[in-house]
């Protein structure tokens, strides 16, 4: 990839359907473990224009990643910051005082932006709470984590603010195309997690991906998340590797063109790293779950 002087301001703001705009990039901390690992990510990823950071309370690292935004030289007000509520959390007072606690771990007043992580049973006690929360200022957006349609559509019916955002598993070999278009005409953006398809099963190897990266001179990562932009998602790629921090912002000086679009769009199985939203059972455990670490 050709160098230059990368911007912060190169990465696109995306309009929300409240008026308000979310960074088309962030960093993921997602099994970022350890107060080093979280500090240097942040660091590096703020130093190299991110300034999007998605974290949650189950990741177990939101004191890391408050202590990194307050070291650093970025002011409060230019980051946008994630978090979202666990699925062992639900009910009104209950959900608020784990947003509380949430901001006492980040040692913020405000977040940005704050989801509920699953659709685990009692999501919509959280919502309301979360609605009120969002009135009160105390959250600048409220949006959903892995929601399938029939979820959505009953956060939708029952309650008062329409979400910002569905942050869901998408990558070339899960696009969630179904999704992808219901979301769009409810005005709700996709947002994708494991972008790059996290862990053993992902498309970094895949022989399409890695042409198109010769083709352009660029990495595979690149390619996987420019399709990303292009289809108009949220990107939140997790690296705890200052280059690769790098490498993921630098994504917006090259284009794909429709062949080539296509040729990943082709790439899809159909097939989930993670769980599915629809698996009941696997919701009212995970509400058994209290955090990693
Ligand atoms: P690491 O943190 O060691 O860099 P996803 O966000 O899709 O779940 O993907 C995260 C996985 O991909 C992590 O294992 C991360 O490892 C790795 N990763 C992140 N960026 C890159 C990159 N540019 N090239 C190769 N692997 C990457």
């Amino acid at each position: 990839m050709k160098g230059g002087f990368i911007l912060h301001n190169d990465i696109p703001d995306l309009p929300m359907n409240n008026g308000h705009q979310i960074p088309q990039l962030g960093l993921g901390v997602f099994q970022v473990d350890n107060a080093e690992d979280t500090k240097n990510a942040i660091k590096w990823a703020l130093a190299a224009g991110y300034r999007h950071i998605d974290t949650a309370a189950y990741y177990g690292n939101e004191q890391w990643v408050g202590e990194a935004i307050r070291e650093s030289d970025v002011p409060r007000d230019q980051i946008f910051v994630t978090s979202k509520l666990w699925n062992s959390v639900r009910g009104y007072d209950e959900t608020q005082a784990a947003f509380q606690e949430t901001l006492d771990k980040l040692g913020l007043d405000y977040l940005d932006l704050y989801l509920i992580h699953w659709p685990a049973p009692g999501y919509l006690d959280s919502w309301r709470a979360m609605e009120d929360l969002y009135k009160a200022g105390k959250i600048k957006n409220i949006g959903v984590s892995n929601f399938n349609q029939t979820q959505m559509a009953d956060i939708l019916a029952h309650g008062t603010v329409k979400p910002v955002v569905d942050q869901i598993e998408t990558h070339p070999y899960f696009q969630q195309n179904d999704m992808h278009a219901y979301l769009e005409s409810q005005g709700i953006l996709h947002e994708a997690w494991s972008p790059l398809g996290g862990g053993n099963n992902n498309a970094l190897t895949d022989s399409v991906i890695n042409e198109l990266a010769a083709a352009h001179d660029v990495s595979a990562a690149q390619i996987i998340l420019r399709w990303h932009v292009q289809r108009e998602e949220v990107v939140i790629p997790k690296s705890i590797h200052e280059a690769r921090i790098q490498q993921n912002r630098d994504i917006f000086a090259f284009g794909l063109d429709e062949d080539e679009m296509k040729a990943i769009s082709d790439l899809d199985t159909g097939k989930r790293v993670g769980p599915d939203p629809d698996d009941t059972a696997w919701l009212k455990k995970s509400q058994t779950y209290s955090g990693r670490k």
